[in-house]
């Protein structure tokens, strides 16, 4: 039996401050995350400044409650595997310089990781058996991908969406509604008590064709229909707001998703990100895969959002391809999600 691999990653991208141990890519010893969610919720959204500050002071806790609670020290570990991005570019130099310098004191290799092919290896964990190639549909805050993988750490883009993301547009339409960040749970619970066809928003399907996503008129018509709304003097209805948004959302990711799983003929469908723990978005493409033979994956909701169990997991697979950084690695705020070697 091969000696099994023990990753050490790390994640602070945007506003979780993150360490993990995994062993193989599947297996997690432990997955800490400290949430600054609740520092933020004042502001409305995440204030960068303030994220890279609350990463410098707690990354080192971070990684020691990682370590402890996996039962291991550093000497265990085979290697560090790091967010290098896209993400915010002070809180993503805190984890570099963090594995940067557990590297170099170590003396153990450094894998630099996309937090995009992070989400995707979240299923790798949730499903131990799952092996590419696959449609994957990356929601998130950030980023709305939709890839094919044809086997690890290759991936062609297929659509991306060309403004907002779609957890971007959860967010910017729940603070209109006043409601709390991060708004795509508050969203997802008060649709299930509305109406989807209560209004009519637009779907943005684009050309003909087009895997490509836009939700940025879609956020903009929801805004007007509130402020007409105001100027009117009719109740805001914030239920039938959420629920109808949400129906325009997961109707156009659902079936641009699905014409990516029939151009490629694909039996297997990932979902991952944030908004991969939307409930409408895991019913109805539970539905739609049921009909058409398609498996369905998506990783345990805790595994959704941004985490250092997944960085691990990618990480993983580029240790065993040789993907190794030096001491010259940098943030890279806009990295896109390219095949590795
Ligand atoms: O993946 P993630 O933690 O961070 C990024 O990499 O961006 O995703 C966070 C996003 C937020 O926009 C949040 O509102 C959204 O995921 N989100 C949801 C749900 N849970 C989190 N959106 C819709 N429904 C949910 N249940
Ligand atoms: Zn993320």
């Amino acid at each position: 039996m091969q000696k099994p691999i023990y990753i050490l990653g790390i994640e602070t991208s945007c506003d979780e401050t993150a360490a993990a141990i995994v062993k193989d890519g599947r297996e997690v010893l432990s997955n800490v995350i400290y949430s600054q969610i609740d520092i933020h919720k004042k502001f409305g959204g995440v204030v960068p400044e303030v994220a890279s500050r609350n990463h410098i002071q707690k990354i080192s806790g971070v990684v020691d409650d990682a370590l402890e609670q996996a039962n291991m020290t550093f000497d265990d570990i085979d290697a560090i595997a790091v967010t290098y991005g896209p993400g915010l570019v002070g809180a993503l130099l805190v984890g570099v310089s963090t594995a940067k310098a557990l590297s170099f004191a170590l003396n153990k290799p450094l894998i630099p990781v996309n937090h995009i092919e992070g989400h995707i290896c979240a299923n790798y964990i949730s499903y131990k058996d799952l092996k590419p190639p696959f449609v994957c549909l990356i929601v998130s805050g950030g980023h709305t991908h939709l890839v094919y993988a044809s086997d690890y750490g290759k991936y062609e883009i297929m659509g991306r969406t060309r403004d907002d993301a779609a957890g971007e547009a959860y967010d910017k339409v729940a603070r209109t509604l006043g409601l709390p960040y991060p708004g795509g749970p508050q969203i997802d619970t008060l649709a299930k008590i509305g109406n989807p066809n209560a209004i009519e928003f637009p779907r943005a399907y684009l050309e003909k064709d087009s895997l490509d996503f836009s939700f940025s008129g879609l956020k903009s018509s929801v805004l007007n229909f509130i402020n007409q709304c105001k100027m009117k003097n009719e109740p805001i209805v914030n239920k039938d707001i959420a629920a109808s948004f949400q129906a325009s959302v997961v109707e156009v990711l659902v079936n641009k998703t699905m014409n990516a799983v029939k151009n490629t003929n694909s039996s297997k469908l990932l979902l991952a990100g944030g908004v991969s723990a939307n409930s409408a978005l895991r019913s109805e493409f539970s539905r739609i895969c049921s009909e058409n033979g398609i498996e369905l994956y998506y990783p345990e909701m805790a595994l959704c959002t941004d985490n250092a169990a997944m960085i691990a997991s990618a990480g993983y697979y580029g240790y065993l391809r040789g993907d190794r950084a030096d001491m010259k690695l940098n943030a890279v705020p806009s990295l896109k999600l390219s095949s590795q070697l």
